[in-house]
C-alpha cells in the first residue's frame, strides 16, 4: 500500500471511530409545575452515557471492567423525584453560575458590590446560590454524537449581573465523554461552570473510593481557610499529602495529621494544573485496581477540585438501596479557582458582552489488568 493509501485508510478508520455515538431521547418525568424533563442516551461501543435536562445532569455512565462486566460508575437515582428531593449533593449536575465558593457571598465588579446567596452554612456562597443551574430544566437539542443543553439565566438571577446564556454540549466518541462549555452575557459578569459528577470506578454499590489510585497533574494547590475559601496562596504540593504527581492510593494519606485535610474532612481542594490555561491537558487519572477501570480527565481549565465525597452521609441511597455514604465516590470538578472574583491574582472568571467563554473537559474510560 502507498503512503497516501495508508494515510487515507488511517484517516477513515479515525473518522469511523469518531462516527459519533447513537443518540436517543426519552421522557424522564415532570417538574412540580408540569415542565417535562427529558433524558438522552449517548451510546458508543464502549460507553453508554445518560444525560437529563434537569440540571443538565449526567445520570449514568455504563462501561466495562477489565473482565468485560458493565457497571454504572456514577452516583445518581433512577427517578426524577429523588433528584428533586436531594438539594445537597449536586449529583451529575452542571453547577453555576459560579461553581464552588464565593467568600461571604460578595464580590466587586466594575466598582460595584454584588451580593449572592450565602447558602453554604450561612457564611459563603456555594455552586451559584440557593437555586443554582443544577436546579433548572435546561433545553436539550440533539447534536451529532450527543446533546447540547442550553440555559438562559436572567440578569440578577441569584444576584449575579447580566443575562447569561450557557451551552453545555455532551458528546461521546468511542471511550471518551467530551463536555464543551460556552457562555456569553449582555453585561459584565463572572462565570465558572463545572460538572459535579460523583465517580466510583468500581461501580455504584462497590464500596468506597479509598482504595482507588489517583494522579493529579499539579505542582501546586490553593490552601483554604476553615470555610474552604482560598487564602490566595498557591502552595507547593511537594512533601505533603496533596502530592499526587505520582499515582497514589487515595486512602493512604487522607487521615494524615495535616491541617488542610482536617479542615475539609478529607480532600476537597482545588489543584493548580500544570500546563497552559486554555489548552487541553491532563488533569487527573483514576485507577480502580480491583475492576481495572481507569478514567483519564483532560481539561482546558486552570484548576480541578478533587472532592472525596466527605459530606455524603448515607441519607441518600441508590435505586437498589445502597447508602451513598462518606467516601463512596469522588468528584473531579474542572474549573477556575474557587472565589476567583475576590482574588485578582487568580485566572479571571470575568466575562464581558461580546465575548464568548469556551472550555472543554474530557473523561476517557479504559481498563488496565
Ligand atoms: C464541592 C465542594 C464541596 C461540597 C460539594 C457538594 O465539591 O467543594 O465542599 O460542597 O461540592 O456537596
Amino acid at each position: 500500500m502507498t503512503i497516501r493509501g495508508l494515510a487515507v485508510m488511517l484517516l477513515s478508520m479515525a473518522m469511523a471511530a469518531d462516527a459519533g455515538a447513537a443518540v436517543t431521547k426519552a421522557a424522564f418525568g415532570k417538574m412540580p409545575d408540569g415542565t417535562a424533563v427529558d433524558i438522552y442516551t449517548l451510546k458508543s461501543d464502549a460507553l453508554e452515557v445518560k444525560v437529563m435536562t434537569y440540571g443538565a445532569r449526567i445520570v449514568a455512565i455504563n462501561t466495562a471492567d477489565k473482565n468485560g462486566k458493565v457497571a454504572d460508575v456514577v452516583l445518581g437515582y433512577d427517578k426524577l423525584s429523588d433528584y428533586l428531593a436531594d438539594k445537597k449533593t449536586y449529583f451529575g449536575s452542571i453547577v453555576g453560575r459560579y461553581g464552588n465558593r464565593i467568600a461571604h457571598g460578595e464580590f466587586k465588579l466594575d466598582g460595584k458590590t454584588y451580593d449572592v446567596p450565602k447558602n453554604d452554612g450561612g457564611i459563603n456562597s456555594l455552586h451559584g446560590g440557593t437555586v443554582g443551574f443544577d436546579q433548572h430544566v435546561w433545553t436539550g437539542k440533539e447534536v451529532p454524537g450527543g446533546v447540547e443543553m442550553t440555559l438562559v439565566s436572567k440578569d440578577g438571577d441569584q444576584g449575579f449581573p447580566g443575562t447569561l446564556t450557557a451551552h453545555v454540549r455532551y458528546t461521546v466518541h468511542g471511550r471518551t465523554l467530551r463536555i464543551d462549555y460556552s457562555e456569553s452575557t449582555d453585561k459584565d459578569t463572572v462565570v465558572n461552570l463545572t460538572n459535579h459528577t460523583y465517580f466510583n470506578l468500581g461501580g455504584v454499590g462497590s464500596g468506597t473510593i479509598l482504595d482507588e489510585e489517583i494522579t493529579i497533574n499539579a505542582d501546586r494547590f490553593t490552601p483554604t481557610d476553615k470555610g474552604l475559601i482560598p487564602t490566595g496562596e498557591l502552595a507547593p504540593v511537594a512533601g505533603t499529602p496533596m502530592d499526587f504527581r505520582n499515582a497514589t492510593v487515595i486512602g493512604k494519606r487522607i487521615h494524615a495529621d495535616y491541617e488542610p485535610l482536617k479542615l475539609a474532612g478529607g480532600y476537597d481542594h482545588n489543584w493548580v494544573l500544570n500546563g497552559a490555561d486554555g489548552q487541553l491537558k491532563l488533569a487527573a487519572k483514576v485507577h480502580d485496581l480491583k475492576s481495572g477501570r481507569v478514567m483519564t480527565v483532560q481539561t482546558t481549565e486552570p484548576g480541578v477540585q478533587f472532592y472525596t465525597g466527605n459530606f455524603l452521609d448515607g441519607t441518600f441511597k441508590s435505586a437498589s438501596g445502597w447508602p451513598y455514604a462518606k467516601n463512596t465516590a469522588l468528584c473531579l470538578e474542572t474549573q477556575h479557582f474557587p472565589d476567583s472574583p475576590n482574588h485578582p491574582s487568580f485566572p479571571s472568571t470575568e466575562l464581558k458582552p461580546g465575548q464568548t467563554r469556551h472550555s472543554t473537559t474530557t473523561f476517557t474510560f479504559t481498563t488496565q489488568k
